[in-house]
């Protein structure tokens, strides 16, 4: 079962940080999770619309100027990261799953993409995931060989349609929700079952029971106990 570093690993530092993505680093972990929103054309590493939570900014980040968001504290100390830094600090020890959570992130994530392809990097060193499947049939449209998995909010009755028709690899579901015959379903479709967010030892324990091919957890170690 792969292990995702959510957020890097936001259950040791704060979410979406390089601190976070680095402490995922060297709790080995298959890949890292992060969430991106587009803010003047700059793709930035971030979860929420609003900042107050995890910053000392206020404000909806798409009301903000890159410039002020680059001024912000998104904890102990840490700068709030570009996708571009993420990247760099990554530098294929693990997968990236960019999960798009901003509009018109799509154009900005191929791109960028296709420059770590240019650098050396392959294709399968990112999967770009999304709740909005329309930004991600943006990306399948923009470039096919770009790896891509859905994110369901509960269980719509055509999630397995929804995914073949995107070519999707994978099906990203709450943890609320899977089964396993779910499991067995997706998987019979050839699809990959990765199950958000699981983070309790138990439920870590029943997830490698049901056969879950990748769970998103806060404290990557867990994965491995
Ligand atoms: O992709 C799985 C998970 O990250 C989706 O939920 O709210 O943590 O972005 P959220
Ligand atoms: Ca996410």
């Amino acid at each position: 079962m792969l292990c995702i570093g959510h957020r890097g690993a936001m259950g040791y530092e704060p979410e979406n940080t390089l601190l976070s993505i680095a402490k995922a680093l060297t709790l080995k972990v298959d890949w890292i999770e992060i969430d991106v929103y587009n803010v003047e054309n700059n793709l930035i590493v971030f979860h929420d619309r609003d900042l107050s939570r995890t910053t000392n900014g206020t404000g909806n980040i798409c009301d903000r100027s890159f410039d002020y968001l680059r001024t912000l504290d998104a904890g102990q100390g840490q700068q709030i990261p570009t996708l571009i830094e993420v990247c760099d600090l990554v530098n294929r020890r693990c997968g990236i799953n960019i999960e798009l959570k901003g509009i018109d992130t799509a154009g900005l994530v191929v791109k960028l993409i296709q420059e770590y392809i240019e650098q050396g990097w392959q294709y399968q060193d990112f999967l770009v995931s999304s709740f909005n499947h329309y930004e991600l049939k943006k990306v399948k449209d923009a470039c096919p060989q770009i790896v891509i998995g859905i994110i369901i909010y509960g269980l719509p009755l055509n999630y397995l349609e929804i995914a073949a028709e995107l070519q999707a690899v994978a099906v990203i579901m709450s943890c609320d929700f899977v089964t396993k015959e779910i499991v067995a379903n997706i998987q019979n479709r050839e699809f990959k079952a990765f199950v958000y967010t699981v983070n309790k030892p138990e439920d870590i324990n029943n997830m490698k029971l049901l056969n879950v091919d990748g769970i998103f957890c806060n404290y990557p170690d867990r994965c491995f106990g």
